[in-house]
């Protein structure tokens, strides 16, 4: 059987997010999937990323990782998206790349696949959950199975967020429990979705 092929697709601005998606790519080839590591692209407009040092330094930091397009998520078995909260929910470009997606999921092309997400935020209740489920409210739309983390393996016991790995980007960056976090739960997405692919082709 084909390996699974898994789209993570983020948006951050000073590279917490960013942190994340690679440990999640890291927990997906190494439970062997093929992975599309892609970011949103970037919308503020340059005076705007240069009034924070951290957001410009990261934009440079991160020019070679391609941007997301339609066919990243129409290639991909499973996609896991990552956005940082705003004002509780998720960021407005990576919304609006999932709007504009509308197309392939009028053709049914967004169904039957596996989705997941992660997050962070300044604070610890400043809206990871929030985040989470309203990113979880179009995997339904698109007819999406979705596989969260729960309490699937101790590192979830000591991060604490069933519904996807999330960080408290106050604290600083993302720390080894938190990195391990996105790799399992990248990890369960792909062995969740090869289980599909082989009752599938059975
Ligand atoms: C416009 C805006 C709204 C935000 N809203 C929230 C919020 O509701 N709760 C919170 O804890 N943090 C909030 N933050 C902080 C971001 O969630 C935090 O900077 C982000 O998770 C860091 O991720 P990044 O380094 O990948 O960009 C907000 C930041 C901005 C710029």
């Amino acid at each position: 059987m084909d390996a699974v092929n898994v789209a993570i697709i983020y948006y951050s601005a000073t590279g917490n997010l960013h942190a994340l998606a690679e440990a999640a790519a890291e927990g997906a080839e190494k439970a062997g999937a093929n992975v599309r590591l892609r970011k949103i692209a970037e919308t503020a407009p340059p005076e705007v990323i240069d009034t924070r040092p951290e957001w410009a330094e990261h934009v440079r930091n991160t020019a070679d990782v391609p941007e997301a397009v339609l066919d990243d998520l129409a290639w991909a078995d499973a996609v896991l998206f990552g956005s940082p909260t705003r004002f509780g929910n998720p960021h407005s470009a990576l919304r609006a790349f999932m709007e504009s997606a509308g197309p392939l999921w009028f053709q049914g092309k967004l169904a039957d696949k596996v989705y997941s997400a992660f997050t962070a935020s300044n604070t610890a209740h400043g809206g990871q959950e929030s985040t989470l489920l309203a990113l979880a409210n179009t995997f339904y739309h698109w007819g999406g199975i979705i596989v969260p983390p729960g309490y699937t393996d101790p590192v979830q016991f000591k991060t604490g967020n069933p519904y996807g790995t999330s960080h408290v980007a106050g604290t600083g960056a993302p720390n080894e429990d938190t990195l391990q976090a996105a790799r399992h739960q990248a990890g369960r997405v792909v062995q969740t979705t090869a289980a599909l692919k082989a009752g599938r082709a059975a």
